[in-house]
């Protein structure tokens, strides 16, 4: 009922010949497998968005982008805007990754602003939230997601709720090798689709995809793709390597419900 999409986040990794390079092993890899059951996302720094648009081009692979600005354009030195993203071939936009909430000041204010933007310019969101360890620990994490979901999708309307992609990613599992149970990490999808509910409807939050991110590997994707609340797989270190992202996206696409 909800497509599996399962997105490569390469972050700071990767110059124009790797990413080229990369992108050309995994369409490699994945030539056969059809797009009906799954989403496949590439994920690439800005600097490469052209050049694996080019590689994927032929594919059913399809193009991201890690962040954006909320302006069309404008003195914003350095900043990004969607409609320039959607020129490079993007279709799907990363917001609010906790990286970026932890090093760059984004807050649930800024991440309502891109999404907006993003909406408006026609692309998927793909919103981050997700815990600290701290905040696992004093058993503040439905707090911190009801706080990220409520505030970060302010306003959305109900025509445009349903196109947004959820990433549940708990910061103490990112790039630590330590993921969340399969349990973990379906209690929290569920508590977010039942605050998606809260906020739109039932048929609204049964088709919004909520992704999992956070320490995913070929060995572990079969678990978490198995829970009733978990849509896909936000992948960060396990997608800078040919053998092990084809792998998750080949697993994810077996279990696919
Ligand atoms: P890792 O898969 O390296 O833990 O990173 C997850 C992530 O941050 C994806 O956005």
């Amino acid at each position: 009922m909800r497509k599996t999409i399962i997105a490569g986040n390469w972050k700071m990794y990767k110059n124009i010949a790797e990413a080229i390079e990369l992108a050309n092993g995994i369409k490699r890899e994945l030539f056969n497998l059809g797009d009906e059951r799954i989403d496949t996302v590439l994920c690439p720094p800005f600097t490469a968005l052209r050049d694996v648009s080019e590689v994927i081009s032929e594919s059913n692979i399809l193009l991201g982008a890690q962040d954006v600005y909320w302006e069309e354009e404008g003195a914003f030195t350095g900043e990004v805007s969607p409609g320039m993203l959607k020129d490079t071939g993007c279709s799907f936009i990363i917001i609010g990754h906790s990286e970026r909430r932890q090093h760059f000041s984004e807050t649930n204010t800024t991440v309502n602003k891109k999404l907006k933007a993003v909406l408006r310019n026609g692309l998927t969101p793909i919103v981050c939230i997700g815990e600290t360890l701290s905040q696992r620990e004093e058993d503040k994490t439905f707090q911190v997601l009801e706080d990220h979901v409520l505030n970060g999708l302010d306003g959305i309307l109900e025509e445009e709720a349903s196109k947004i992609i959820i990433a549940y990613e708990p910061v103490w599992a990112i790039g630590t090798g330590k993921t969340a149970t399969p349990q973990e990490a379906q209690s929290a999808h569920a508590y977010i689709r039942g605050l998606l509910k809260k906020m739109f409807n039932t048929d609204i939050s049964e088709s919004i995809r909520i992704q999992y991110g956070g320490s995913v590997k070929p060995d572990n994707i079969v678990e978490l793709m198995k829970q009733r609340d978990i849509d896909g797989a936000l992948v960060g270190g396990a997608s800078l390597k040919i053998e092990s992202f084809s792998q998750i996206v080949k697993k994810a696409c077996e279990v696919s419900k």
